[in-house]
């Protein structure tokens, strides 16, 4: 309610609202996406598809949100993909995956679609032009079924690409430093519009029948981070700056429930002294955490609150994920890691312990142990299912790694067609919310490669129904 205050005129007061503000310019579309992330470019590229005048709005200088982060790839099960490489995946395990991670807090209509979609998102990306024939596993999946791009660079970058050169070719604008501050709605409670504020400051109107909210969380917000979650006041966040939760904000002012926002995800490896993530698939090509005693602590492809509250739980909390150069190689997005000095290195495993200060001789057994059940396919100490090679190659390297704020999982409410539902339980006619400004798909715990599955399930889902909406006024 910050931005509603009475303006005293003379003797009257009135409501103060930026929309006073934004009276003399005007202009009209028949669809507004809020965000350029992934589930943004998506709904825009899908509402254009459906005939739709569609503008994207992003509030930021750089378009691509928490999506242009995105380390790992995107989870999928049933695919193509999968099966050349003869990997037995089916949605129903993808399901019960996703919902076990969440801590069955999911809402599993909406994780129902998600799974079932999830092998024609790969599709649909595919008709894009994106080519993710690479394959990982992710924590708490009990297949590979994270896709990535060929030679295994990181995905955000490349996916954010192809979505925008789609955007492009099919003439939406993307208006960048475009901040909405406010929207609006006819009286019976339909959308009418959104005041945007643009670079200098200036306020204006955007008419339009549909709304897609697509504007990500509230990690990079540590004010109201410390106010829902006073454990994680002091972590640093792996988002882009701009993950500050304001549309979430917009969207109750009109009567949108939210809900959950206190289900913050911290993920166990952000390097630390930097808000560099590590991808989580690099343990699923075969890296091991271990503490500064040289010990393992943690089966490291488990889900990620789990390998978060075990890493805080060792001394410092912090501890090192160790690899060789079977890992290295076998992942290009490891390249950035080196380029930004996150990495020691050495010729022997004695030597990267005495620069990482991790006991040597526990270290060396360690590996060794590891490299036991590794070729044992059983690892007799922590279960670990997936242990893709053994770290015997040298030279060998240690990140060390911190958790720290990754994913929000609280937000708006959604039905499975992605409008938004008040807090009396009606749809909102013409308002519409997808990716992770969105509640309720990933419960308490997102599975790791699941962000990218929403964005592209659910982003054009919100695409085609807005555009509908704003052609025909009905739901
Ligand atoms: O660790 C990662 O690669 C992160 C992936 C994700 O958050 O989905």
């Amino acid at each position: 309610m910050k931005r509603r205050s009475f303006l005293l005129m003379g003797s009257a007061a009135i409501l103060w609202s930026p929309s006073l503000f934004a009276q003399e310019r005007r202009e009209q579309v028949e669809v507004v996406v809020i965000g350029a992330g992934g589930a943004g470019l998506a709904a825009a590229i899908v509402a254009a598809d459906a005939g739709a005048r569609v503008i994207v709005l992003e509030k930021m200088p750089v378009v691509g949100g928490n999506t242009q982060l995105a380390a790992g790839g995107m989870n999928a099960a049933g695919t193509r993909v999968q099966s050349g490489k003869g990997i037995k995946d089916e949605w129903q395990w993808m399901y019960e995956d996703t919902m076990k991670g969440g801590r069955n807090r999911n809402q599993p209509e909406l994780v129902e679609i998600m799974t079932k979609g999830s092998a024609g998102a790969v599709e649909w990306l595919e008709g894009l032009g994106a080519q993710i024939p690479g394959i990982v596993r992710s924590g708490g999946a009990r297949a590979d079924r994270t896709h990535q791009p060929v030679g295994g660079p990181t995905f955000g970058p490349y996916i954010t690409r192809v979505l925008l050169d789609n955007v492009v070719r099919r003439k939406v604008p993307v208006r960048r430093n475009s901040k909405v501050v406010e929207i609006l709605q006819k009286p019976d409670g339909a959308m009418r519009g959104v005041v945007v504020q643009d670079r200098r400051g200036g306020l204006y109107t955007i008419e339009t029948q549909a709304i897609v909210i697509a504007s990500g969380g509230y990690g990079s917000n540590p004010k109201r981070v410390a106010e829902l979650r006073p454990d994680l006041a002091n972590f640093t966040s792996t988002g882009q700056p701009g993950t500050t939760g304001d549309a979430i904000d917009l969207a109750s002012r009109i009567g949108a429930e939210v809900f959950d926002l206190d289900q913050i995800q911290i993920h166990p490896t952000q390097a630390v002294g930097a808000k560099t993530l590590i991808s989580e698939t690099v343990r699923g090509a075969g890296a091991i955490l271990v503490n500064r005693d040289g010990k393992r602590f943690v089966n490291e492809v488990t889900t990620r609150d789990k390998a978060s509250a075990a890493v805080l739980a060792q001394k410092g909390r912090t501890a090192f994920l160790v690899f060789d150069e079977g890992v290295k190689g076998s992942m290009s997005m490891m390249e950035g890691y080196f380029h930004l000095g996150l990495v020691r290195e050495a010729t022997t495993l004695e030597a990267l312990a005495a620069r990482c200060g991790i006991d040597a001789a526990n270290l060396a057994s360690t590996v060794e142990a590891y490299n036991r059940y590794q070729a044992q396919k059983h690892d007799a100490e922590f279960e670990r299912d997936d242990m893709a090679r053994p770290i015997a190659r040298p030279s060998y390297y240690a990140i060390e790694v911190n958790p720290g704020i990754h994913f929000t999982m609280g937000g708006i409410r959604i039905n499975g067609r992605t409008q938004v539902m008040s807090r009396d339980k009606r749809a909102l006619p013409g308002l519409y919310a997808a990716g992770e400004v969105t509640g309720g798909v990933h419960g308490a715990n997102r599975l790791g490669g699941n962000a990218m599955t929403a964005l592209f399930t659910f982003g054009p889902i919100a695409g085609r129904e807005a555009a509908s909406y704003a052609k025909t006024g009905r739901s």
